[in-house]
């Protein structure tokens, strides 16, 4: 059975007494109440992350960044090294979220050294791809999606693989209140499992979780989490609330 994974990715929300606050919160109804049936990753700003990791710790709540660094150390200055993230306690990082692909512009080359460096130093790493509207209008989205899992992971061996879970984002759907159906999404993971079991055969893409993003809330996140493709999801805004949240959590 592949992992099931809710992760909620707090962007640029919420300082430091907020987060903490928030953390705790989390921390504390996951261990009243464990979530057996999907494992749950906050993903926070740099800011929060050692303060948060020394929360969960010992918790059942994982703990992921939101980006990292595509050089391993020296003169870069404002940036945040994958060794640097491994070092809070935190063991997951988002790469190839499409604000990074449009606001930052991120290309498929950068997010395969990112990468391989969250890799290299002993993270886990949730890899978003998925198309703009005019790519999906023009029926371009398994096109685009091959191209950017292609470039940006397929270098990486089988055995590093293991540590890859991919979240499909259509990027027309994040934080619009527009989301895919739920045969939309299942026909992408569909895809994206295929392709994965094209490159690295049956078992690694049996394994491989394939989370949905992209206004994924409390009122649909079972009907998408039910398609047999969907493993879990990358929530956005509505992981900005413990109720929403936790419900989606519940969805699973
Ligand atoms: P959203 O964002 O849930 O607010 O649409 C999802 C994401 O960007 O990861």
């Amino acid at each position: 059975m592949r992992k099931k994974i809710v992760a909620g990715n707090w962007k640029m929300n919420m300082d430091m007494q907020e987060g903490l606050a928030f953390a705790q919160a989390v921390d504390e109804y996951y261990r009243v109440k464990p979530s057996t049936k999907a494992e749950v990753i906050l993903c926070t700003p740099f800011i929060h992350l050692s303060g948060v990791a020394e929360i969960l710790k010992n918790g059942n709540v994982s703990l992921s960044a939101q980006n990292c660094a595509s050089e391993p150390s020296g003169a870069y200055t404002g940036e945040v090294s994958a060794t640097m993230i491994k070092s809070t306690g935190a063991g997951y990082v988002i790469i190839g979220h499409s604000e990074r692909r449009t606001y930052y512009h991120e290309d498929d080359k950068l997010l395969n050294r990112k990468t391989t460096l969250a890799i290299d130093n002993g993270l886990s790493v949730i890899f978003c791809c998925g198309e703009v509207k005019a790519e999906r209008e023009a029926e371009k989205q398994f096109s685009v999606v091959r191209r950017q899992l292609e470039e940006g992971l397929f270098t990486l061996s089988a055995d590093d693989m293991k540590r890859i879970i991919i979240a499909y984002e259509p990027v027309w759907a994040i934080g619009t209140g527009l989301t895919a159906t739920p045969n939309q999404a299942q026909e992408m993971h569909q895809y994206i499992r295929g392709l994965v079991k094209e490159k690295y055969g049956n078992e690694s893409a049996d394994q491989l979780t394939i989370l949905y993003g992209g206004s994924c809330k409390p009122s649909n996140a079972r009907e998408i989490f039910s398609k047999p493709d969907v493993d879990g999801g990358l929530i956005g805004g509505a992981s900005l609330k413990k109720e929403d949240f936790t419900a989606i959590v519940e969805a699973i």
